[in-house]
């Protein structure tokens, strides 16, 4: 394993960059640009660090889905033995779909729709993270319509600043996110009483991207607090569920370890009867992918030099959302002097861009990865410009599997029409 790049099992080859044994120029030529290119070692690996941390504890890991819901993906997460995190009834379908088992899935979310909840009781799902007053009453009116008990934790938010981008940080007070910590109780008491509930568990997230394990332990300590008070009046949950949110090397941060972040908790919950569920996403499968893309033209100017590629903000957003890093490397190396290049798309757009001031040896028509596009990258994608959806490929050793085929154009209207008579 190479750790030039924060992808593990990238590495520069006689043939050029490549992903495990395949050389990405193969990829590009076999199936175009831009195309999201994923390592199944790699996330077997991440998946298989969780799994190290969490043996002879009774914990569970539920891959959360938005981070990456290809069916590839799902399915070789469900073969891992993973539950899902799904926010969605959409979520819920694909990873049926891919084989997973719905008795593993818990469902988060803010909105859940009466149809979402029908759906997920209809599957037999573990358990609904219910995030409002307002959401357990419509759930305990459709498990009563549907003559079912709905399994209910309350996604509880601890109000613990996990130090990260304000737009991916859902703990503190102000976010939209959970029941407040001081309800929580009054919250639980109240869903005792719903017959068509059984109370379950807790549940908390408190953002992503987090490189400190510092906070969520803090959050830990909160919600176990909960629990004890509620077990002394006779509400006794069966699990904890402490959501996602570990970091990931995109530059040169030093995010823990999965032990490392895991360790904290660990410690805390030593002994306690309750399961322990954790929703990892990004450190599942961030650095299991790439965006593979091509150098359309080159463009100096006098105050930057642009290098605009076939992939754009439709296809990976975050660096126009968030301003978010993401490491650039030409697939083939080439003898002459680097210059410093805005990694541009396509796009009618200012803010469309893939990466700023990049110091890079590249001619028109050589490929470039977009590194560490594993999550949330296709899962944010549009067809913004009438831009078809990129091809996502999975490598396996010296295999390659189409995983979602490019979007074919006429695909992105077939649904609309055009008005009578015209
Ligand atoms: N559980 C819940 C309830 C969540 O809301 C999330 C992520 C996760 C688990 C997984 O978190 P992770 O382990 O991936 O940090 N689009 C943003 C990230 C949004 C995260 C939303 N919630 C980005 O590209 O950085």
């Amino acid at each position: 394993m190479s750790t030039e790049f924060p992808m593990p099992f990238l590495h520069h080859g006689h043939t050029g960059l490549m992903l495990e044994d395949v050389s990405l120029d193969l990829i590009a030529a076999r199936f175009g640009t831009p195309t999201f290119v994923y390592s199944h070692a790699a996330l077997a690996d991440a998946f298989g660090q969780y799994e190290q941390a969490l043996a002879g504890s009774n914990a569970r890991v539920f891959y959360a889905v938005k981070a990456n819901s290809n069916l590839g993906v799902l399915s070789a997460f469900a073969r891992l033995g993973a539950g899902f995190d799904i926010v969605s009834g959409g979520e819920l379908s694909r990873v049926i779909a891919a084989g997973g088992d719905p008795a593993k899935v818990v469902f988060s979310g803010v909105g859940k729709s009466t149809a979402e909840m029908l759906q997920a009781l209809h599957a037999g799902i573990r358990c609904f993270n219910v995030e409002s007053a307002a959401e357990l009453d419509r759930l305990n009116t459709v498990a009563r319509d549907s003559s079912t008990v709905a399994p209910v934790a309350l996604r509880v938010n601890p109000d613990v600043d996990a130090k990260t981008h304000p737009y991916i940080s859902t703990g503190l007070r102000n976010n939209k996110f959970g029941v407040a910590f001081d309800e929580a109780l009054a919250l639980y008491r109240r869903a005792a009483t719903l017959p068509d509930l059984r109370v379950s568990g807790v549940a908390c997230h408190i953002g992503s991207q987090l490189l400190d394990p510092a906070p969520i332990a803090e959050a830990a300590e909160k919600i176990l607090g909960l629990v004890d008070r509620l077990a002394a009046e006779g509400i006794v949950l069966d699990h904890i569920d402490l959501g996602g949110g570990l970091g990931i090397r995109y530059r040169d941060e030093t995010p823990p370890s999965v032990a490392e972040y895991l360790a904290p908790l660990l410690r805390l919950l030593q002994g306690r009867r309750e399961e322990i569920c954790f929703e990892p996403g990004r450190s599942l499968i961030g650095n299991a992918g790439l965006l593979l893309t091509r150098i359309e033209y080159l463009k100096p100017g006098m105050e930057r030099n642009f290098a605009i590629v076939d992939a754009a903000m439709n296809d990976l957003a975050r660096p126009a959302l968030y301003d978010a890093y993401h490491e650039v490397v030409a697939v083939t190396q080439h003898d002459m002097p680097a210059r410093e290049y805005e990694v541009v798309g396509p796009i009618c757009e200012s803010g469309d861009f893939l990466a700023r001031g990049r110091s890079l040896s590249v001619r028109q028509g050589d490929l470039l990865a977009i590194l560490s596009a594993g999550a949330y990258g296709m899962t944010m994608s549009s067809n913004y410009n009438t831009r078809p959806r990129a091809a996502e490929v999975m490598v396996m050793g010296k295999e390659v599997h189409l995983v979602r085929v490019r979007e074919p154009v006429g695909s992105l209207y077939a649904l609309e029409s055009r008005l009578p008579g015209s």
